[in-house]
């Protein structure tokens, strides 16, 4: 068998040399017909402005740069005909006809969108997760394009960054099990597949922890936190065979991503063997002067001296590498390596073969299909984090009559949430809407907008930049709130959506104060003094600051941002058609003065001790956040035996298999993600208070019992030491297992030396 095996990777191995040594004697031969101007336009990125711009600039003389053989590839050029115009320019009037290639922001779903990638990682279902972007794929490609800038995989562990919404949350482990699995689904087997993109690795790296959680903030983490706990998902990105990856807008180490030569050539290229291409961020090039590191032809050089290959929209590259070179600022080598690289990703998308391959009129039948959006539905349903829930206030019964209220209760414009370039909101469902189709005639659901998203004219108008997402009514506060009321009061239960508006998250999107506007506030706690039950069904792009709500409510579903069928599945899951099964993928704060606060902080040298003033704490509030890290509550129980663990000690060739009972105590069938967590007792630097290193989502009938075993082997306990060598110490070890990060059962075994 083994033998078999060998042969069989053997064959494979040769098999994809032959295609690589295919691959490079195809993009010499081409290259030797270059001229320098025309490797120079390989690397300009740029977009017209016919999509939605997502920067300051945009490109200008765009038919005179392609025809000319200045641009390399395009992003927000959306649809066949379109895209087909671009090309027919590309491959018709250039001089050696090389296809342009077109990429977009295809980040939650290209038309049909899904729920926030926040949102989407609170499934912690892979699979799922993967799925998500073959279809993301399959109607980005039918709409003409064949490159998407995702996943981004920035770990963050400060809400008050707008763009946590696009990420998978605080933690490394989840992060890059999320990461894979977006690759794998966006590229699917073969990148030349006319359903499959290539996929665009971001922001590398380290945006997730810019000063203060304030977008484009300058970054310093210290290089073991930094290997321990962000570079991992970009790593297993890479991992996953990603064709693209972007650099990020902050600086590391006092110099800026992309002109960042240890991380670009020797980490990313050197260590990690990266053989894709590097693109820029939208003119981060040029911002690098900004930065103050010089001009902007100072800045080119650097960056592609750095490890560049393409230069995102400010042209920079166009318009500064050949004066440089004559300059012998860089050489000629570095435009030879940044130009291949730009050809290769064409030849892997088999731009060559055909450069018309994804361009197809005729598949505009798969965009927008009733499949896709079933597929959004569903997985909408499993992005959706139930924090509350006394007295099975929830599910509601069809019989009950429903006070709606809130300013996102009847609303279209925010359900897609942030970074849906390509998605219509019209498209959207509303939850009123849903709820309608799903009861009874006979029953009555009222409805109320209550107040508005906010009262500040200020912040409604930098939420309202891409239209029309917090209208502030006409009607005075009171007025709204007293209608509100009057429905409430005579109601069975009353279902408050409030939250943020899908611009109040997501990029250049940062809040200093992350609980709800005030005007939202006051509405809730009116709601909460007529004494009826109440459910908040909480959307936001980021984990907001709930102390000032939580003790009133019956229940709290926290939905995200949920995508063009928000309606439909939050009906879903407040009917109990569906039992949430999500589990938090980001810890939420009692406020925002804790921030960060994550599961994985370290103990410190004054551990926590409420008897002694001099431990690490607050005056004002606890410690661990509201909301931890893995919490997410179901209408059914579950609960865990003791971990039984196959020995108690383990050697470095071995492993040890940790086990558990699950049983779902409870009367509905349900899903449940069994987490595990690893502490290791003692270690040459400082280690988190415990990692994740693991996690099933298992599904049980009511009743069911179900044994989770879990393998741990010592690459579960390898951490980057401080002379970054990724190394598993002998010693004591904890597991931890359970439901969220903060209810466990605990297990100690050793590693021999
Ligand atoms: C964002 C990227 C995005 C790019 C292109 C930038 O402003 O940081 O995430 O991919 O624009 O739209």
């Amino acid at each position: 068998m083994k033998r078999i095996i060998l042969i069989l990777l053997v064959f494979i191995a040769s098999q994809v040399s032959a295609q690589d040594a295919k691959m490079n004697a195809f993009i010499s031969g081409l290259m030797a017909k270059m001229t320098l101007e025309e490797k120079i336009g390989q690397l300009n990125l740029i977009t017209p402005g016919w999509g939605i711009p997502t920067g300051s600039v945009v490109s200008t003389d765009v038919e005179g740069k392609i025809k000319s053989g200045k641009v390399g590839g395009m992003f927000g050029v959306i649809g066949a005909e379109k895209v087909r115009q671009a090309q027919d320019m590309a491959v018709k009037s250039t001089r050696l006809k090389i296809p342009l290639m077109f990429g977009s922001d295809v980040i939650h779903g290209h038309k049909t969108i899904f729920p926030i990638p926040l949102g989407i990682s609170c499934s912690w279902d892979t699979a799922l997760i993967r799925h998500s972007a073959i279809v993301a794929a399959e109607e980005a490609t039918a709409d003409g394009l064949n490159w998407v800038f995702s996943p981004m995989v920035d770990v963050s562990r400060d809400p008050r960054w707008g763009r946590v919404s696009e990420g998978s949350g605080e933690d490394p482990f989840l992060g890059s099990q999320i990461a894979a699995s977006m690759v794998k689904g966006y590229q699917g087997a073969s990148l030349a597949d006319k359903k499959t993109v290539l996929a665009c690795v971001k922001h590398f790296a380290l945006y997730g922890a810019a000063e203060g959680g304030r977008d484009y903030n300058s970054v310093d983490i210290n290089r073991t936190r930094m290997y321990n706990d962000y570079l991992s998902p970009y790593k297993a990105a890479v991992d996953a065979g990603v064709a693209t990856i972007m650099t990020s807008f902050n600086d590391i180490d006092g110099v800026p991503a992309t002109g960042n030569k240890w991380l670009l050539s020797d980490l990313l290229r050197r260590d990690w063997k990266f053989n894709g291409m590097i693109v820029s961020d939208y003119t981060s090039v040029n911002e690098m002067s900004n930065h103050r590191l010089g001009n902007l032809q100072e800045v080119s050089a650097m960056a592609i001296r750095a490890g560049l290959d393409m230069d995102m929209v400010g042209e920079g590259f166009l318009t500064t590498l050949k004066k440089s070179l004559e300059e012998k600022r860089i050489s000629l080598a570095d435009i030879d390596r940044a130009c291949r690289k730009v050809l290769e990703a064409k030849y892997k998308a088999g731009l060559f073969d055909d450069p018309y391959r994804y361009i197809d009129e005729s598949r505009k039948s798969e965009i927008l299909t009733q499949a896709k959006r079933d597929f959004a539905r569903s997985i909408a349903t499993q992005s959706f984090v139930l924090l509350k829930n006394t007295n099975n206030t929830l599910p509601i019964k069809k019989s009950q009559r429903i006070a709606l209220v809130g300013p996102l209760a009847n609303d279209r414009s925010n359900m897609l949430g942030t970074w849906a370039v390509s998605g219509d909101p019209q498209l959207s469902v509303p939850v009123m809407e849903g709820l309608m189709k799903q009861t009874s005639s006979s029953v009555n659901i009222a409805y109320a907008k209550g107040a508005n998203l906010t009262d500040d004219s200020v912040l409604a108008k930098q939420a309202n930049v891409f239209g029309m997402r917090a209208e502030i009514d006409k009607r005075t506060p009171a007025a709204m709130l007293e209608e509100a009321l009057a429905i409430a009061r005579s109601s069975d239960v009353v279902v408050a959506v409030v939250g943020e508006a899908s611009e109040m998250s997501g990029e250049a999107a940062s809040r200093s104060d992350i609980t709800l506007p005030p005007s939202q506030v006051k509405l809730i706690h009116a709601l909460y003094a007529t004494g009826k039950p109440v459910v908040l069904v909480i959307m936001s792009g980021r984990p907001l600051a709930l102390t000032n709500v939580v003790d009133g409510a019956s229940s709290i579903l926290q939905t995200w941002h949920a995508g063009i069928e928000a309606g439909n599945a939050i009906a879903d899951v407040l009917y109990g058609v569906v039992n949430p099964s999500g589990k938090l993928s980001m810890s939420f704060p009692y406020s925002v003065g804790q921030v960060p606060v994550y599961h994985s902080q370290k103990t410190t040298g004054r551990p926590m001790d409420p008897n002694n003033k001099f431990s690490t704490k607050y005056l004002d509030v606890p410690n661990g956040p509201l909301y931890p890290f893995g919490f997410g509550l179901s209408y059914t129980q579950f609960s865990y035996s003791d971990i039984r663990l196959s020995a108690n000690s383990m050697n470095a060739t071995g492993s040890i298999t940790a086990t558990v009972t699950l049983t779902n105590t409870g009367f509905r069938d349900g899903a449940e993600v069994v987490q595990l967590y690893i502490e290791d007792k003692v270690r040459s630097i400082t280690p988190p208070a415990k990692e994740l290193k693991g996690f099933q989502k298992v599904f049980l009938k009511a009743g069911e019992a179900k044994t989770i075993s879990f393998t741990i082997d010592v690459n579960l306990l390898k951490f980057w030491n401080s002379e970054l060598k990724h190394v598993a110490e002998p010693g004591a070890f904890e597991v931890w297992i359970g439901g969220s990060s903060a209810e466990v059962k605990t297990a100690g075994f050793t590693l021999m030396k």
